[in-house]
């Protein structure tokens, strides 16, 4: 039995290599797609939701625009990272298909009633559709089989010293989604640091034929960072998330408290995570087997034909 995942997302390069994963394993049922304002501007991240669905054919996948500014405070955006349009510098076919009449927040509540217990939650964008629908219906945190993000980190930020960027772009919702009642995989930068693209991966990446050269590992390599004299590669955050819901065997795991700061001067969006907690609200994966994390990756991308 394939496992249901309601992927929220702000692609964003790699969001658009989770959206592929989550396509990809046949293990894996894509039951819809929501977008936020995140990476990009809404209209842009919800424009490459569309093109992607089309370009990789998930077409029956219903895709549904949400939440374009946080619930407070100002628009953050991560243009820097993942270019203007939020693909880097890959340029799709335009869709042909539009979105989805409803809001993300509705897609997400009705998805979630349709089957209770059923649904896998992920998130790796900013939380702000999610504290919502949180919002408009707090029983969902007894609907969802799992709720996973990729967000946060127990050590450091990266949009700030202290804050990574999911978090940092909507606290307040984070803080919300958090504190809802429910069990939250915080999928943090202390384990997706460990998913590098490496010169050896981008060699995998290329075997894998057009989809390889033209798509993933320009995706996969369109950001460096200048300032990092270490730096060996991007990490392909969200991919982790989706990886997580579907092969949680590739991951060591603690449980955690995590509660997110909202009013330090310099610590705003920070994930204050105590593993000694005796009211754990998160399971915080630690550690990635990293090589059976690259071949599942790379073998479920393998199976997408794009509609060249
Ligand atoms: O900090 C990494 C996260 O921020 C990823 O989800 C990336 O897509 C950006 O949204
Ligand atoms: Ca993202």
């Amino acid at each position: 039995m394939a496992l249901k995942i309601l992927l929220d997302c702000d692609p964003g390069l790699d969001d658009a290599l989770a959206l592929l994963l989550a396509h990809g394993d046949p293990d894996i049922d894509l039951v819809a797609v929501t977008t936020v304002g995140g990476n990009v501007s809404l209209e842009k991240t919800t424009r490459n939701a569309l093109e992607l669905r089309e370009f990789l054919g998930f077409s029956d996948v219903p895709i549904a625009a949400g939440a374009g500014e946080p619930l407070s405070g100002p628009v953050k955006s991560a243009e820097h990272v993942h270019g203007e349009d939020g693909l880097g510098n890959v340029i799709l076919p335009k869709a042909t298909l539009t979105a989805s009449d409803s809001h993300a927040v509705d897609l997400i509540i009705e998805t979630l009633r349709a089957a209770p217990g059923e649904i896998h939650l992920v998130a790796t964008g900013p939380l702000t559709n999610i504290a919502l629908a949180l919002r408009r219906d707090p029983s969902i945190v007894d609907l969802v089989a799992s709720f996973t993000i990729m967000g946060g980190s127990y050590s450091r930020g990266n949009a700030t010293p202290a804050a990574e960027f999911n978090i940092y772009a909507d606290p307040d919702a984070a803080a919300e989604v958090f504190a809802a009642g429910w069990q939250v995989t915080m999928v943090g930068l202390d384990l997706t640091l460990q998913a590098i693209v490496d010169e050896g991966i981008v060699d995998r990446m290329h075997e894998l034929g057009r989809l390889g050269v033209e798509l993933i590992a320009p995706l996969a390599t369109f950001w460096t960072n200048p300032l990092d004299d270490e730096w060996d590669g991007q990490a392909l955050h969200d991919v982790c998330a989706v990886a997580y819901v579907a092969r949680p065997d590739l991951f060591t795991t603690k449980p955690a408290r995590v509660e997110v700061e909202l009013v330090g001067e310099f610590t705003r969006g920070m994930t204050v995570v105590d593993f000694h907690s005796d009211r754990p609200n998160a399971i915080v994966p630690m550690r990635l087997d990293v090589p059976g994390f690259w071949n599942y990756v790379h073998d479920a991308w393998g199976n997408v034909q794009p509609n060249v």
